[in-house]
């Protein structure tokens, strides 16, 4: 048996100016995807399991759907069986990260299995490779699209500036909340719409992406001195802003709202926007509170950390 786990992520600041070359910033959370290879003869069976994966089971060599239910998880573990050439095998995966919301679910799934199934047979993947290697794999599974941050953030795990070029940054934990408004996004389609906006409006939505970025490369050093005011004020200016691109939903603002209204010293939505999360940043003491006025807002509200560890081996438990 070989097990290896992999944290989701959030994008703390900068998303969609980051597709036109602008600074943003990501943390990997302390919610994880867990992959688990055993050797099984004559098969390649898949399973998944878990708070947001639902149960299946399906045999890759013939076909056979065993347990009828079919989840997201699948096209990303049969691209890393692929890529191996493997058979012989059942991999088992459980996820605590919601799929489709913006969290690096189908990121961290895929960096935990290429490291549990690479490890099972005997390939040791320095974590420069397991990141190159997941973020092609990502990438063909979703036609092309998808930026380096999230299988890198699954591999390396901490804080990365992503500027073209993927930097890693040494930063102290963050204490947060995420709020999911359980719609699904479509980063695509929400990439698309900013993109012809600023084909539309170039004068308008340059200096927007630019006020986004000088506001991700300040945020780094107020985290690195804790100073959670000002990068709740910055969260703010940010969710401004993505909200002048057209990224915001309902939705969304009534979640960002009902932190701020308890106290949260910043909120903002987190990725591609439209539906999907926001992420706020607690005051001293409030963070229950702030979860309970955003499951109030009919969110999915919980505490998560930012800056956590990256892919690692785990114990058969
Ligand atoms: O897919 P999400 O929700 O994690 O957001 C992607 C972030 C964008 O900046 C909107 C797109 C990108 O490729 O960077």
């Amino acid at each position: 048996m070989t097990a290896a786990s992999a944290p989701g992520k959030v994008i703390l600041f900068g998303e969609h100016a980051v597709v036109s070359g602008f600074p943003a910033l990501g943390g990997a959370i302390d919610l994880r995807a867990r992959a688990k290879v055993l050797d099984c003869p004559g098969k390649l069976l898949i399973e998944t399991e878990g708070l947001f994966v639902s149960g299946f089971s399906l045999d890759l060599l013939s076909g056979q759907v065993l347990c009828r239910q079919a989840s997201h998880a699948a096209r990303y573990v049969s691209a890393v069986l692929r890529e191996f050439d493997a058979s012989d095998l059942s991999i088992r995966i459980e996820s605590s990260i919601p799929p489709a919301s913006g969290l690096g679910s189908s990121a961290a799934i895929t960096v935990a299995c290429l490291a549990a199934v690479s490890r099972h047979l005997g390939h040791d993947l320095p974590a420069k490779e397991v990141a190159a290697l997941s973020h092609r794999i990502e990438k063909t599974v979703q036609n092309g699209l998808g930026s380096p941050m999230d299988t890198a953030l699954a591999t390396f795990g901490g804080y990365l500036r992503v500027c073209r070029q993927v930097e890693p940054l040494a930063l102290p934990p963050l204490q947060m909340v995420v709020g999911d408004t359980g719609k699904p996004h479509d980063t695509r389609q929400q990439v698309a719409g900013v993109q012809a906006l600023k084909e539309r409006y170039p004068d308008l939505v340059n200096p927007i992406f630019q006020a986004i970025g000088a506001i991700s490369s300040r945020a780094a050093g107020l985290i690195e001195e804790q100073n959670l005011s000002e990068l709740g004020a910055l969260m703010n200016a940010n969710h401004g802003l993505l909200e002048a691109l057209g990224v915001g939903s309902r939705e969304l603002s009534e979640l960002v709202y009902a932190a701020r209204n308890s106290g949260a010293l910043g909120a903002k939505i987190t990725g591609a926007g439209g539906g999907g999360c926001m992420i706020a940043l607690p005051g001293p003491g409030n963070g229950k509170a702030l979860i309970a006025a955003m499951r109030q807002a009919r969110g999915r509200a919980f505490p998560a950390v930012a800056g956590c560890e990256g892919v690692r081996m785990e114990a058969d438990t």
